[in-house]
């Protein structure tokens, strides 16, 4: 099971395009190159701690119940522990992607609950990347969403699940043609 996991994520097509699309949004907020290159290489490993979770949950085509959900929630501590003993900056930086990336702006994320600016820049960029990549493409669960449906719902979100100002440049760069 484990085994199986490992190496769906072989396949990581969704960690390259997350990456690639934080590093552009990085680059619109105006952040310096290298820590646009932090956010590229911490984004790869945002959801590495999915790894430990069972097989069945990860391509389950229906809505998690309380249990279940609790369960997903938990990559975030296990790709914490995952990355727990390696060093240098950007696995700093992807220890504070990992631990961030499903906290919303008005605090009713996790793992934390942490709200607007307590949550880490890096985290806020990623999360608004990562949620548009998930939409925009298949799942279990869910066909993927017309590009047009998909800036729609991060419109949506802004000031709720994320960050305005985040949001704001998010949908500039799109308008602008940045690599959809
Ligand atoms: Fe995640």
């Amino acid at each position: 099971m484990i085994l199986e996991n490992v190496l769906n994520m072989l396949d990581r097509n969704h960690a390259r395009r997350v990456s690639k699309l934080s590093m552009s949004l990085a680059r619109q907020l105006g952040l310096s190159e290298h820590e646009i290159h932090l956010i590229g290489q911490g984004a790869l490993y945002h959801d590495i701690g999915k790894i430990a979770i069972p097989t069945y949950l990860l391509q389950s085509k229906e809505k998690f119940n309380e249990e279940e959900y609790r369960l997903m929630q938990r990559h975030v501590e296990y790709g914490l522990s995952i990355l727990s003993v390696h060093t240098g900056e950007e696995i700093e930086a992807a220890r504070e992607i990992i631990a961030s990336h499903h906290e919303r702006w008005d605090g009713q994320g996790y793992p934390h609950g942490l709200m607007g600016e307590e949550i880490s820049l890096y985290g806020r960029i990623v999360a608004v990347c990562d949620v548009f990549d998930a939409l925009c493409s298949d799942r279990p669960y869910k066909a993927a969403w017309p590009v047009g449906k998909a800036l729609d719902y991060i419109k949506d979100q802004s000031g709720e699940a994320f960050d305005p100002r985040v949001v704001e440049a998010f949908l500039q760069m799109m308008a602008e043609g940045v690599a959809v």
